[in-house]
């Protein structure tokens, strides 16, 4: 008797992470109680057949003989949304938009798309998840729309293959994954079998017919459906969409770029009529900045090629309870607990007996080392109850000796603070001789943490 063959393995909704048995923490990301049960593919899925279609005509070539093909870039009429993508969207490539649910992805890419079908492109907008009445809804809100842009409620993936191939628009949006359904994948929509699969048998389609695909994934807490990170590494880029859902304000970030760097990060806001760009964001990130508070110090950190003020705030008082309790909100807290430790061994200031909580205000999370110096100004001045004065500026990184290094493009740094207003800048050392800055800049240039008792 032929043994019976095993149809269901454990899937992680986080990873993807593979197992013949139930784990409670993944093995793979060590997420816990991610690991759902799914059946496995029994049919041999498009897309995967689709990978080992080696034709007659194909044999490897040296480099050489590839012919140098001109990337084709549109524009989506979001400098910021271009900027993070590297330069606009590249055709025939794939990307991913994840984000909590509502945080505005079906949003950003209407507008977008809007935007390319107002520049001449044929786009399609496949929706799993509203009615057309739901989108004609959002649409009015946001803007415009002509004939170039057309709207589909489909959630089966073979009729979306056969429109796709009859059509051939130019950029398509499947919003969103999760509710995709392919009929060779038995488990349900939302699994990680059936994303992995449609998202294999679309890869083809971006390829083949130099569709442009905007995938839209929601990032799930319950771990019933599969995140987006499951899809990772199938895609071009992936951007995350970030934010606060009761604050104005939206990050949109690059994690993967096969066309353009990952370090640049594009800030909206969502307002009545959808979102509009920030264009200076440090001014965004400053306003409402407390002025003569104690604890509070301008930072100046650099996300992709653009430096971002941020203002650091600390509140540093006696602890009532016993153990002191440390909370960072926006950047890293064990590098907050680092810095603390460095203050109280290289300066002699006892911090163990204090409660300290740190916050980035403006909400973009960011863990440069460069924050360094703005961290430690800021614990400082709230432990001596004393403000610095209002238009001084400092970033730097602190070593565990104390010692102040230097960071990198430190002359857009002072510049951007210049540019804000601010005439004081405490800076590394090994950065101040180099730096060219208007004269009436004053920059004081320090080697180690001993420096700033001078200063606060
Ligand atoms: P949506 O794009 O539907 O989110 P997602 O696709 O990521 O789930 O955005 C929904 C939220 O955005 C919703 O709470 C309403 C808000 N919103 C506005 O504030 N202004 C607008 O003009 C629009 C269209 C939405
Ligand atoms: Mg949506």
């Amino acid at each position: 008797m032929a043994s019976k063959k095993k149809t269901t393995a454990f899937f992680c909704q986080e990873c993807g992470f593979e197992s013949a048995k139930w784990t409670g923490q993944c093995p793979g990301c060590r997420a816990w109680n991610t690991m759902v049960e799914e059946p496995v593919r029994i049919k041999a899925p498009a897309g995967a057949a689709a990978g080992r279609a080696v034709g007659p005509g194909k044999r490897p070539v040296p480099l050489s003989q590839v012919g140098e093909e001109q990337e084709i870039r549109f524009g989506t009429g979001f400098q910021e949304l271009d900027r993070v993508l590297g330069g606009g969207i590249v055709r025939g490539s794939m990307i991913l938009v994840g984000g909590d649910p509502g945080i505005g992805k079906s949003t950003i890419l209407l507008q977008a798309c809007g935007n390319l079908a107002g520049a001449g492109h044929r786009v399609l907008y496949i929706s799993g998840e509203e009615s057309l009445r739901q989108i004609a809804l959002r649409a009015r809100r946001v803007g415009e729309f002509g004939d170039n842009i057309t709207f589909l409620c489909e959630t089966d993936l073979d009729t979306i293959s056969e429109i796709l191939l009859e059509t051939k628009p130019e950029i398509c949006v499947v919003d969103s994954i999760q509710t995709m359904y392919s009929s060779s994948v038995q488990s349900a929509a939302g699994s990680v079998s059936q994303v992995r699969e449609t998202t294999g048998v679309l890869l083809r389609l971006a390829k083949e017919a130099g569709i442009t695909f905007f995938i839209v994934g929601h990032v799930t807490k319950e771990g019933t459906v599969a995140g987006p990170r499951v899809l990772e590494h199938m895609v071009d880029t992936v951007l995350y969409f970030e934010g606060d859902r009761y604050a104005a304000y939206r990050v949109l970030r690059a994690v993967k770029n096969r066309f353009g760097s990952t370090n640049e990060i594009g800030i909206f806001e969502m307002g009545e009529h959808g979102l509009t760009e920030v264009t200076n964001p440090s001014e965004y990130m400053l306003s409402g900045r407390p002025v003569g508070a104690s604890g509070s110090v301008v930072t100046c950190s650099m996300e992709g090629t653009r430096p971002l003020l941020t203002e650091v705030q600390a509140l540093v008082f006696e602890t009532r309870f016993g153990y002191p309790r440390r909370q960072a909100t926006g950047t890293d807290a064990n590098r907050v607990n680092l810095l603390m430790a460095v203050l109280e061994k290289r300066l002699g200031i006892r911090l163990g007996d204090y409660d300290a909580y740190v916050n980035l205000a403006g909400g973009v999370r960011q863990t440069e080392p460069a924050l360094d110096l703005g961290i430690v100004l800021a614990i400082l001045s709230s432990f001596r109850n004393s403000p610095l004065p209002e238009d001084l500026i400092a970033f730097g990184e602190v070593g565990l000796s104390g010692e102040v290094r230097s960071v990198t493009m430190a002359e857009s740094r002072v510049l951007e603070a210049y540019k804000m207003g601010f005439r004081t800048c405490i800076l590394p050392a090994g950065n101040a001789g180099r730096v060219r800055a208007p004269e009436d800049m004053r920059l004081i240039g320090i080697r180690g943490l001993q420096q700033i008792r001078d200063y606060i």
